[in-house]
């Protein structure tokens, strides 16, 4: 083997090495966010999602983030509450604007979860205490779905009002 041979296999080694490193840190950034609507790169996405503390929000706060840009949610997140608990819904393909299940986005939806209709006057009610068996045994289903698959960011204070003293 020349030394030229030599020199194109290391420049080929180098080229592929580097290309590789390339292709998996992007993919790593999109299992990592798994956020869809993300303009920024996704390496910097992880780090930012990383650094966020759950909190509290309202209803009427909790409203807003339907995946509808606005000012208070520039970034067009997508939160749902089920039993309280506030997940980040954003980019499964399921809550976006004219997604199956966008009814739900912005929206606690226990009630709707537990009696799996999704009619909009299901929607925001925070009283649990009439389900029956069977639609209790759906709405922790579903709960438990929404634990394994999305991000929690908070809860929902008026949940917690009326509920607390319950648990
Ligand atoms: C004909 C009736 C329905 C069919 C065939 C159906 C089908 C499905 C399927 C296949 C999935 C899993 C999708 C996936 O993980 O890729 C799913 C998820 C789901 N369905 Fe339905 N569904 C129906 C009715 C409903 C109703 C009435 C509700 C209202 C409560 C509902 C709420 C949901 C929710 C919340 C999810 C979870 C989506 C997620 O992973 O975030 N579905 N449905």
């Amino acid at each position: 083997m020349d030394l030229t041979t030599v020199l194109i296999i290391a420049v080929f080694i180098v080229g592929a090495v580097f290309i590789y490193n390339m292709y998996s840190n992007q993919s790593k950034g999109k299992t990592a966010s798994g956020d869809a609507y993300s303009s920024s790169s996704d390496s910097d996405s992880d780090e930012e999602e990383e650094k966020i503390e759950e909190r509290e929000f309202t209803l009427e706060e909790l409203h807003t983030y339907n995946g509808v840009e606005s000012s208070t949610n520039p970034n067009k997140k997508i939160y749902v509450s089920v039993l309280g608990k506030i997940f980040d819904v954003t980019g499964s393909g399921f809550y976006g604007p004219n997604e199956t299940y966008d009814m739900f986005a912005g929206h606690e939806s226990s009630v709707a979860l537990a009696k799996n209709e999704l009619k909009p006057s299901l929607l925001d009610q925070l009283d649990i205490s009439s389900l029956g068996a069977f639609e209790k045994d759906n709405l922790y289903g579903m709960y438990n779905h929404f634990e394994m698959k999305y991000r929690v960011v908070g809860w929902l204070k008026e949940w917690e009002d009326m509920n607390k003293k319950d648990k």
